[in-house]
This record gives C-alpha cells, structure tokens and sequence, in this order.
C-alpha cells in the first residue's frame, strides 16, 4: 500500500533524508525509529505531501506522490509532529472544518465527524476550546482529525510523544486496533513502542535506513538476548559469585551491577544458541543464594539501538536523547 522509492531530501548543501525505501503492507504497523535529528518527519512530510523529494518518489496504493497529489492525500490520514489544530476553535469546529475541506458535506459530514469524536472518546470535550484541552484531549484531536475519513494509510509523526503513561496507552491501544483494516507508519524515539505497536521497525540515523526488520529481529541483535538476569541478596563479593557464575558450561561472560543494600545483579549472557535458565537456577540452589529475581531478558533495545545508530562509519556521533 506504501512504495516509498529511493527517496532523498537537500535542505540547501544538506542531505536530510538519504535515498531511502521501503514497503508498507496493509495491516502492518511500522515503526519508524530513530534518534533526533534523524530524518523521520521530513521523510513523512514527503509522502504526505506537505514537501517536494529531491529525488525518489513514493506510491501510495499504487499512485505516485508527484502525479496524483490530490488523489493520495484523500487515501492518507497524517497526524503531523505536536498535532497541530487552531487553537480558538472547538474539536467539533474543527472536525467539521477539516470535514468540510476533505469534500464532505451535509448528512454525510455528521457522520464523518461523530465517527471520529466517537472513536478517540472525545465526547466529553468536543465544545471546549482546543487552546483549553489538555495534552491528552490535543492528540486525541490530531487523531481524529487523522482518521475522520477512514483513509486507508495513516502516518503518523511521534503520536505519543510527551504524554503520560496512561495516555500512551490510549494512543498505542488505538492504534492497534486500527492496524488491521490499514497500512500504518509511526515514527517514535521511544524503544518501548516498537513492540508495543509495531509488526515491523525501521531504524533511520543521519537520513539512511540502518536496520529493516522484525521487533523481534531487533531484540536479537542485543548481546543481552536470551541473557539472564539474576538478582540476588547477598553480603559475599560480587567478584567471588561472578566467578561461580563463569565456571557454567553454557555461558559465555558474566556481568554484574549494584542494585541496592546488599542486592546485586547479574547478568549471565550463554553461549549462542543454549539456554542457561536450568544451569544458572541450579547453581543458585546448591549455593542456597537468595534469589529475588530470575528470568530471561528478551534483549536490551536501548543497547541496539545506541549500537546500530552509532557504529556505522556514516552515523558516527548521533546522540540519544
Ligand atoms: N525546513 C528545513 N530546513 C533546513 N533543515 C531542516 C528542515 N527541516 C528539517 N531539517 C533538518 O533535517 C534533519 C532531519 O530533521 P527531521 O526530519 O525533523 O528529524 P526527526 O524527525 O527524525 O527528528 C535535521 O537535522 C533538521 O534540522
Ligand atoms: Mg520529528
């Protein structure tokens, strides 16, 4: 549904976005990852059209963005960085004017708009000024204002950026039940998120596309993958039981930090492909450790992606944030 090809963008002598493609498939959710800087928002401006490429071209179920403008944007709902609304109008005014501009009119308008209040739960504030609404209420919104007529992709540009953990939650439970009927693309900063919401992640540093696969794929490539985290409470040294923990057939190295009065963690990563679960439990027990935490750690995305977005020659230097 989404054919995003070779697509690049110059602001003056800079590159912003590097030749970048990809594929987007009906009930996928994609998330598009990257640190600040990196070249998400003017990549989703493209292809939405609120900028011109450089270079590239992108389809959007099968119609370029440069010789059916108008034709894409009805089949796109885009829910710009920050959700911008005018702030003096009501979320009802407003909807009703994004109506309006999309060619919706009468009976059929209503419609439109009171699906959309009704899908983000804006009810209970949709005569308030929008200036008044809280973050929350703002990007519920841009969303509605989005999906008011039910397009068949959604690109959406840091949606959950800035809200609390609750709202979060919202956005992202919204999404997914959307994700079924649409081809959707999210670009975040936030790690959690990828397997929250997203079938598929791609990682962009300084413009280019460093990694194109599965969350799953994603969690693989972090050392601590199938690792296991141990906490234990103890008085002995680190060092002495870090050394018990390495004598294991099946492990390959053993790392430990302060976690508190007299808890400390290991992290005991196995050798590829082994499991060492059974092997770390059973040397807790025949050393009567107390252990307060035991499980297998699905990887560190922090650490992939600090890896990924810093080791490449071209992305040397690129801060988190
Ligand atoms: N209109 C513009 N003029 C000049 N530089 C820009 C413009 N828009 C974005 N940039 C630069 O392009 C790079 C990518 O920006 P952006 O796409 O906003 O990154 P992200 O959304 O990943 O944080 C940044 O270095 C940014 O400063
Ligand atoms: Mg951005």
């Amino acid at each position: 549904m989404i054919n995003i090809e070779k697509l690049t963008k110059d602001f003056g002598p800079f590159r912003a976005v590097d030749d970048i493609s990809f594929e987007v498939k009906k009930g996928e959710v994609l998330g598009f990852l990257g640190p600040n800087g990196a070249g998400k928002s003017t990549t989703m401006k493209m292809i939405t059209g609120f900028i011109t490429p450089t270079k590239g071209d992108a389809k959007i179920c099968g119609e370029s963005i440069l010789d059916a403008p108008i034709s894409v944007k009805q089949k796109i709902g885009y829910l710009p960085e920050g959700a911008p609304a005018y702030p003096d109008m009501t979320p009802f005014e407003f909807l009703h004017f994004i109506a309006e501009i999309r060619g919706f009119t009468g009976e059929d308008a209503n419609v439109k708009v009171n699906n959309a209040i009704k899908k983000v739960n804006l009810e209970s504030v949709i005569h308030k000024p929008i200036d008044n609404l809280s973050k929350g209420f703002k990007r519920r919104v841009g969303l509605a204002q989005a999906i008011l007529h039910d397009p068949e992709i959604l690109i959406m540009d840091e949606p959950t950026d800035g809200l609390d953990p609750n709202q979060k939650h919202e956005v992202r439970e919204l999404i997914k039940q959307m994700a079924k009927e649409k081809a959707i693309v999210v670009s975040t900063h936030i790690l959690e998120e990828v397997h929250a919401v997203c079938s598929r992640a791609i990682i962009i540093a300084q413009g280019k596309i460093l990694f194109d696969g599965t969350p799953d794929e994603l969690s693989a490539r972090s050392s601590f993958h199938n690792a296991v985290n141990l906490l234990l409470e103890t008085k002995d040294d680190a060092l002495a039981i870090e050394a018990k923990l390495n004598t294991l057939s099946h492990a390959s190295s053993v790392e430990h930090a302060a976690a508190g009065d007299n808890l400390i963690r290991f992290f005991v990563k196995p050798k590829k492909g082994v499991s060492i679960l059974n092997d770390v439990n059973e040397l807790a027990a025949s050393n009567h450790w107390t252990v307060k935490e035991l499980h297998v750690m699905e990887g560190q995305l922090d650490e992939v992606f600090r890896d990924i977005t810093t080791s490449s020659s071209d992305a040397k230097g690129v801060q988190l944030t």
